[in-house]
């Protein structure tokens, strides 16, 4: 480990390579590029500290890049054990930032990264999966009077944050950059679709023509997978406990099951649902022999990997990111400890996707630090839709996409009730 007052990171040389992949990854995103531009000759952010529980990836090395563009001072931690791009933390900490952060992180580094980034004593925090607001809530009370608001990037995040909201806990405003319609297209929708399989694909090379995938949760998430999996050949199931949802998936031709009934037919199952013990050991005794356990929900509840550990006769590795567990007499495959594959196994999501979802993170700071004194505590909150709609435009643009505008007749006509048949 490489350390100093300001960082720790797995490998200082890996600096270079993180530096190329950061490239890279601006070379896609267009969009954020254009609010760094602003930021940097606007300088919304001058004096404001924002810390930031995120997966340190190349793309979040973008948006680093351009907070800081806009003024602000930065700290960084991941916000799982599994999902540190160890080159881009290495370049990060050349840079200047502080960033503590590595793959594989131990229960115990993870949370004393956290509590750096809270002693660095943030205006705003950035969060996906809600630890960081959660820990100072829990134990830095003293310092959110200080705290402007914060953003929370994913959707186990926001369910957390209404929790807080319902038991009165939730001390600072939050904006819901997940509940963004840009992030939930593009990030849930394309994007968890398409880096799931990314990741089960470098996890075990496995092939998914003709392979039964069940697919546990159909919000966005879900929806991309399935359509990526469809895509790809698969014969694709979805589990579902929302009537909506499971309406939703039967009318876009999934066959809809309950997981009791999906156990002994699925080659590869998915989680995406934001619960825990979505599988759990009695699915997993129905299970056939080779079966695929794969989680890309936030936290690594969704499957219970404690009970099939306590119950395997036997255990191994078969490689970096495929285990083997032997119940009753049958092998079954854990991929990436049953933490999101995405980011465990692959790179996350492309850097496009990251682009919009990140255009929310930036302009969300912005919204909080403009709007300072017009929140009234601990509320959840949406960023304005007029902001949403500047995102898309951005990354129409970024695309290079032209789109239609409302002819004067055509807006009079959509603002008059008079005209009828
Ligand atoms: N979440 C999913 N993919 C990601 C990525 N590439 N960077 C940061 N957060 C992510």
């Amino acid at each position: 480990m490489d350390s100093s007052e300001t960082y720790e990171v797995k490998d200082l040389s890996l600096a270079e390579q993180g530096a190329k992949n950061m490239e890279l990854a601006e070379s896609h995103m267009g969009a954020l590029l254009e609010i760094k531009k602003r930021f940097a000759k606007e300088q919304p952010l001058k004096g404001i500290r924002v810390g930031l529980a995120l997966h340190v990836t190349k793309e979040t090395g973008i948006l680093v890049r351009t907070l800081i563009a806009g003024g602000a001072d930065v700290a960084i931690t991941g916000c799982n054990p599994l999902s540190t791009q160890d080159d881009v933390a290495a370049a990060l900490a050349k840079e200047g930032v502080h960033v503590w952060a590595y793959k594989g992180e131990t229960n115990e580094d993870y949370y004393r990264y956290i509590t750096n980034v809270i002693e660095f004593k943030p205006h705003v925090t950035i969060d996906d999966g809600c630890d960081l607001v959660s820990e100072i809530h829990k134990k830095h009370e003293a310092l959110i009077p200080e705290i402007i608001g914060g953003c929370e990037e994913t959707t186990t995040g926001i369910i957390r944050l209404h929790a807080m909201v319902r038991d009165k806990a939730l001390k600072y405003p939050v904006v819901a950059v997940n509940d963004n319609k840009t992030k939930h297209l593009l990030d849930n929708y394309y994007g968890t679709g398409q880096s799931t399989l990314d990741g089960i694909m470098r996890a075990s090379n496995v092939l998914f023509a003709g392979k039964t995938v069940v697919v546990a949760g159909y919000g966005s998430c879900g929806k991309g997978v399935s359509l990526k999996a469809k895509g790809l050949g698969a014969n694709v199931v979805v589990t579902e406990v929302d009537a909506f949802r499971a309406l939703q998936a039967a009318l876009d031709g999934f066959r809809v099951l309950p997981l009791n009934e999906a156990a002994s037919e699925g080659d590869i199952f998915i989680t995406v649902t934001g619960n825990k013990s979505v599988i759990d050991l009695a699915h997993m005794k129905l299970m056939k022999e080779g079966a695929m356990l794969v989680n890309s929900g936030h936290f690594d509840a969704e499957i219970n990997v404690a009970a099939l550990q306590k119950e395997a006769s036997s255990e191994r590795r078969i490689r970096e990111f495929m285990d083997e567990y032997v119940l009753g007499g049958k092998k079954l495959y854990v991929l990436g400890q049953g933490r999101l594959i995405n980011l465990a196994a692959a790179e996350g999501h492309p850097s496009e996707v990251m682009s919009t979802s990140f255009c929310g993170q930036a302009l969300a700071v912005e919204h909080l630090v403009k709007n300072k004194d017009s929140f009234s505590g601990g509320e959840v909150i949406q960023l304005p839709p007029e902001l949403d709609d500047e995102i898309a435009k951005l990354q129409l643009k970024a695309m290079g996409v032209e789109f239609d505008t409302l002819t004067p007749e055509q807006q009079e006509y959509l603002a008059s009730w008079q005209e009828g048949t």
